[in-house]
């Protein structure tokens, strides 16, 4: 179990390091009216685990299936997402702010800059939404901020959106 936790704790490392130094995957953008302040200041939001189960899947269906659509053949094509992109589930009170809770809300496919409540900051992108009222995380992203099995069931975040930054369908 030790060992277990730690070679996980290495690849997340890696994935961190990755993203350090990959391309960013900036679109030409898209007209979207989200005001200016998503992309300049930080927001607050409560983190809340998908699950709380260090082997259970989570994200999969996010990509494939969430209300946004983003890669409706995640299963059938070959890593269509990018791999320094974490899958979060947004609060539907945030997206009826701008759209309908299906995959022509301007929100969805932004990637953001979300930071744990450890103060690591990684790209996250709006995959699909829930009435939790809280920002859903799967659980390597759980931990790669601090948290584990034993933790509260819930983390103080701060995200911003990065311009002209979306991936998947409404890329
Ligand atoms: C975003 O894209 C628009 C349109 O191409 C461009 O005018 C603007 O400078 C871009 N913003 C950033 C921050 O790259
Ligand atoms: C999204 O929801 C709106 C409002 O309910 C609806 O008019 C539109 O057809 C839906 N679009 C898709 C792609 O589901
Ligand atoms: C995170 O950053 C904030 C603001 O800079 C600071 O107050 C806080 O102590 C930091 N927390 C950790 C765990 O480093």
């Amino acid at each position: 179990m030790k060992l277990h936790t730690s070679l996980r704790s290495a690849s997340l490392l890696s994935l961190v390091l990755q993203a350090a130094t990959a391309t960013a995957h900036s679109s030409t953008g898209h007209p979207d009216n989200i005001p200016d302040s998503y992309y300049h200041d930080e927001h607050s939001a409560e983190g809340l685990p998908y699950n709380l189960c260090d082997s259970c899947s989570c994200g999969e269906d996010w990509w494939a299936q969430g209300s946004c659509a983003l890669f409706p053949d995640y299963y059938s094509s070959p890593n269509p997402v990018p791999s320094d992109v974490y899958p979060v589930v947004v609060p539907s009170s945030l997206m009826k702010k701008f759209g309908p809770e299906n995959s022509t809300n301007p929100l969805c496919g932004h990637v953001m800059h979300l930071t744990g409540q450890n103060n690591v900051t990684v790209k996250a992108a709006i995959t699909d939404t829930d009435t939790s009222g809280g920002f859903i995380m799967c659980y390597d992203l759980w931990e790669l901020f601090g948290y584990d099995l034993n933790s509260p069931t819930y983390m103080d975040l701060s995200w911003k959106l990065i311009p002209n930054d979306t991936i998947g369908g409404n890329d």
